[in-house]
């Protein structure tokens, strides 16, 4: 049983914002008297500010998938802080493995986003995570270690922050982490984030992400180092998404 559990979609390029209000419409009626995991949705920017809007007055969270570290000014295609915080956004996503290896995001960019981020009042659900590649030759450790000492340098209050451990092969892929590579690579991250953050460190949640589904998240949820999910392809659609937060709610102690 844990003290509490964060299940987190990230819809990445998907819903527009009509969607997006259906999906929470039909997800209240699928999760009536389930109040008890925290629950944040990540829309595309497009949809924040119609799901701020249905968002009120549930017990649901509004996350963001991206933002720029700079308050304003020239930056063509790039979203602020305040403008997300204008829609209600309290969570962002950083660092995310499609950020860093499509889109080129080294760790300094993610470093001075996620001190915007928590200098503005946003709580980074800051990611990381090894390649297949890296994990099979051995670097998996150093590859952890650089993505947290980097990304988390300077960073003096976590302000609510979440880790969110992705492994990049089981991102989309259908092969889950097992529970038993879970919990070791849980471990080396919360090492880590001691390590640049002292005391402060020890309570970030860490989560889980890769092929999170109905059928795996009972399971994993078991783990004692997983505090929730991140969740991209099943939180698509509310009925698998339902069942995901249902299976996490009942290892959440009254
Ligand atoms: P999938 O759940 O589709 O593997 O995506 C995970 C992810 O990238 C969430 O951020």
């Amino acid at each position: 049983m844990k003290p509490s559990a964060y299940v987190v979609a990230n819809w990445k390029m998907n819903k527009t914002g009509a969607e997006a209000q259906s999906f929470v419409e039909k997800s209240s009626k699928l999760l009536l008297n389930m109040e008890k995991a925290k629950v944040i949705f990540c829309p595309p920017f497009t949809a924040l500010f119609d799901m701020g809007i249905s968002l009120e007055g549930k017990p649901w969270i509004l996350g963001a998938q991206n933002m720029h570290w700079e308050a304003s000014g020239a930056c063509t295609g790039e979203i602020s802080s305040d403008m997300l915080k204008a829609c209600r956004v309290e969570f962002v996503i950083l660092g995310h493995s499609e950020r860093r290896h499509n889109f080129g995001e080294p760790n300094n960019w993610i470093n001075q986003k996620v001190l915007r981020a928590i200098s503005t009042g946003l709580h980074p659900i800051f990611c990381v995570g090894e390649t297949l590649e890296e994990r099979q030759s051995g670097k998996m450790e150093d590859v952890l270690h650089k993505q947290i000492s980097e990304g988390l340098a300077g960073v003096k209050n976590s302000n609510g922050m979440l880790i969110a451990y992705e492994p990049v092969w089981a991102i989309g892929t259908g092969e889950h982490a097992t529970a038993e590579q879970i919990e070791k690579a849980h471990g080396i991250v919360k090492n880590y984030v001691c390590e640049s953050l002292g005391d402060i460190g020890k309570d970030i949640p860490v989560l889980y992400g890769g092929s999170v589904n109905p059928e795996n998240a009972g399971e994993l949820i078991k783990a004692k180092s997983v505090d929730g999910f991140l969740v991209g392809g099943a939180s698509l659609e509310s009925e698998s998404f339902s069942e995901i937060i249902k299976e996490v709610e009942t290892f959440i102690k009254e």
